[in-house]
C-alpha cells in the first residue's frame, strides 16, 4: 500500500477555496519612518505585506506574511503539487481568470486528494490550496508582490540575497523573500520566460520580455554573466503612460493648449475632460498630470487601475465590488465605492483629487471637495458641454448650479476620421464663466480644433487668466508672456524628441525649480 492511503478521505467536508483577488487598497499614515509599522492583504486571507522598521539594520523592511506550514502540512502539499502537476492542463491556468481557475484546481485537487485517501481537515486544505494557487497559478514566491498595488519594481540579484522592491510610497525596502537554492531560482527564471513567450536558455541566457499583464522582465540565467546566478526585475507597470509630447506627436491637442493647461493645473484650476467612449479622455488625464507640481500631493480615484502618475506623492486607489448578495441600498458586503474613497481621501489633505471617471453621487463629493479648495480633474462620458451639465444637475447627480459653477474649464474631446485613419482630437477648450439655475451656463471658449485643416486655434483671450488675476495678484502680461514661453518650451521638447515618459516627467520637475535652466537647455528664447 502506498504510504499515502492511510485514512478515509473527509473531500466533502471541505469547504470551497476562496480568496479576495482585489484586496482594498490601504492608506498610509503620516508617520515618522522609525514608527513606521503597517500590514495590508495582498491575497486575504493569507498573504499580507508587513512594513515596519528594522531596529538592528536602522531600515524600512518589507515582509511577506504567509500562514506557516507544519511538516505534516508540508508533506502533504508537496504530495498534492507533485499529483497536480501530472493532472491538470497547465495551459489552461494562463488563462487566468481568478475564479475560473480556482475553481478548475480545486475539481481537481478534490480528486487527487480522495484517490490518495489524504485526510486533510478543513484548515490544513485552505492553506495548502494557498500554496497551491500561489504556485501554479502565480508566480510561487513572488506572486504576493505581484498583487501589491504599490509595489513598482521586483529585484532579485541573485541566491541567497533577499529580493528588493521599490515600493511607490516608501521606495527601496529589503524583503524576506530569498531564493537559497540556485537550481529553484533557476526553474524559476526558465518558468518567467516561459510566462513570456520567451526561452532562456546557457545558450541565450538574456531575457527581455513582458508578462501576460504587460509587466516588463528581465532576466539573465547563467553564473558567469551575474556572478551570484540567476537573476531577474520585473518591472510592474503596464502601461508606460503617454507623456504630453506624445500626445502632441499624434495632434491630440496643440502645445499652446498643453502650456494653457499647465498653468491651470499650476494656479489650481478645476478642469474636467470630457468625450464619447475610447476618445482618449483618460490618455490626456493621464498626461495632464505631468504638470502637477512635483512637490504635490496627490490623490487618485478610479473604479479599475488605468491611471500612472510619475509622482513620488501620488496616493492611488481604486474602488471594489464587495461579495455576496446585494442589500436593501444596493451594496455587497465589503463594497468601497468611489463615493466612500473620495470622502476619505479629502480628509488626507491632498493637493490635487484625481477622478478617473465621474459617475455617479461621487460627484457630490467632488464638487464639495473643489469648492472647499482641492483642485480637482476628471473624466467624464459626455460629448458636448450642455449634455455635461445636465448630467450634472439632474439625478442621480443632482448638484446646484452654483456647484456646478466651481469648474474652471471643459477639455471636450473627440474620436473621428481623418483622410481615413482613425484621430483622437480636443475639439475645444470651454471656460466657464456662470451657471444659473433655468438658465444654463455661459461659456468663453478660447480654444478650438478645425476640422477641415485639422488645426488649433486660440483666440487670445481667457477669462480664466482672469480670474488668476484677480484672485493671485499676477497680471494678465505675466500670464500671457508666461502662456508663450511654455508653449516655445513644448515645441521644443516635441522637436528634441523628448517622448520618454521619465525625461519629459524630469524636465518638467525642473522647470519647476529654476525655469531658466531648462529654457536654457532647450534653446527657448
Ligand atoms: N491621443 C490619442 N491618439 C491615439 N490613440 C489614443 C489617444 N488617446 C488614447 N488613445 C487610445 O484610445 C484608447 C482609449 O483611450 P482612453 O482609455 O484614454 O479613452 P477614454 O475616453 O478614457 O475611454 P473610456 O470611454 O473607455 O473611458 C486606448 O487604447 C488608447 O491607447
Ligand atoms: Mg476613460
Amino acid at each position: 500500500m502506498p504510504k499515502n492511503e492511510v485514512v478515509i478521505s473527509k473531500e466533502n467536508e471541505l469547504e470551497d477555496f476562496k480568496i479576495d483577488l482585489k484586496p482594498q487598497i490601504p492608506q498610509f499614515p503620516e508617520v515618522e519612518i522609525s514608527k513606521l509599522n503597517i500590514k495590508y492583504p495582498l491575497i486575504p486571507p493569507y498573504a499580507f505585506a508587513h512594513i515596519f522598521w528594522d531596529y538592528q539594520n536602522k531600515e524600512l523592511v518589507y515582509f511577506i506574511e504567509e500562514p506557516g506550514l507544519n511538516p505534516e502540512e508540508r508533506r502533504i502539499l508537496d504530495i498534492l503539487e507533485d499529483g497536480i502537476k501530472e493532472l491538470i492542463n497547465i495551459s489552461f491556468l494562463a488563462v487566468k481568470d481568478g475564479d475560473t481557475v480556482i475553481k478548475y484546481l480545486e475539481k481537481n485537487l478534490r480528486v487527487l486528494i480522495k484517490e490518495l485517501k489524504i485526510q486533510i481537515t478543513n484548515d490544513n486544505y485552505q492553506k495548502v490550496m494557498y500554496y497551491i494557487y500561489r504556485d501554479f497559478v502565480g508566480l510561487g514566491k513572488i506572486e504576493p508582490f505581484l498583487c501589491d498595488y504599490f509595489i513598482e519594481d521586483i529585484e532579485c540579484n541573485g541566491v541567497n540575497f533577499p529580493i528588493y522592491i521599490i515600493h511607490r510610497k516608501y521606495r527601496n525596502l529589503r524583503t524576506n523573500i530569498v531564493y537559497d537554492n540556485s537550481d529553484k531560482l533557476a526553474t524559476f527564471v526558465e518558468r518567467l520566460a516561459q510566462k513570456c513567450g520567451h526561452y532562456i536558455s546557457y545558450a541565450t541566457p538574456l531575457l527581455d520580455g513582458a508578462l501576460p499583464d504587460g509587466s516588463r522582465v528581465n532576466a539573465t540565467f547563467t553564473e558567469d554573466i551575474t556572478s551570484r546566478g540567476p537573476s531577474f526585475t520585473i518591472r510592474k507597470f503596464s502601461q508606460k503612460p503617454w507623456p504630453p509630447s506624445k500626445l502632441m506627436q499624434m495632434n491630440t491637442i496643440s502645445p499652446g493648449m498643453l502650456a494653457y493647461l499647465w498653468m491651470l493645473i499650476e494656479y489650481e484650476a478645476n478642469i474636467m475632460i470630457i468625450g464619447g467612449t475610447a476618445s482618449g479622455k483618460t490618455t490626456l488625464l493621464n498626461g495632464l498630470a505631468y504638470f502637477i507640481p512635483p512637490q504635490a500631493r496627490v490623490v487618485s480615484i478610479e473604479d479599475t487601475r488605468e491611471l500612472n502618475l510619475q509622482h513620488s506623492n501620488w496616493l492611488p486607489s481604486v474602488a471594489r465590488e464587495g461579495v455576496g448578495l446585494t442589500n436593501l441600498v444596493g451594496q455587497k458586503y465589503g463594497d468601497v465605492s468611489l463615493f466612500d474613497l473620495l470622502k476619505e481621501s479629502f480628509r488626507q489633505r491632498p493637493d490635487y483629487v484625481i477622478v478617473g471617471e465621474v459617475r455617479g453621487k461621487e460627484a457630490y463629493v467632488l464638487f464639495q471637495g473643489m469648492a472647499s479648495g482641492h483642485p480637482s480633474f476628471g473624466t467624464m462620458h459626455a460629448n458636448s458641454v450642455d449634455t455635461m451639465l445636465r448630467r450634472l444637475e439632474t439625478p442621480p447627480i443632482n448638484l446646484s448650479p452654483s456647484l456646478v459653477e466651481i469648474l474652471d474649464v471643459v477639455v471636450v474631446m473627440t474620436q473621428t476620421k481623418i483622410k481615413g485613419v482613425e484621430v483622437r482630437r480636443v475639439t475645444e477648450i470651454d471656460e466657464i464663466i456662470s451657471v444659473k439655475e433655468g438658465q444654463g451656463a455661459q461659456f468663453h471658449i478660447p480654444f478650438t480644433w478645425n476640422p477641415i485643416t485639422d488645426k488649433f486655434s486660440f483666440n487670445n483671450q481667457s477669462y480664466v487668466f482672469n480670474k488668476f488675476n484677480l484672485h493671485q495678484g499676477i497680471s494678465q502680461e505675466e500670464l500671457f508672456k508666461e502662456l508663450e514661453i511654455r508653449t516655445k518650451l513644448l515645441i521644443n521638447l516635441y522637436k528634441y524628441g523628448i517622448f520618454d515618459y521619465l525625461e519629459f516627467r524630469n524636465i518638467i520637475n525642473e522647470y519647476y525649480k529654476d525655469p531658466m535652466a531648462i529654457l536654457k537647455r532647450f534653446n527657448v528664447k
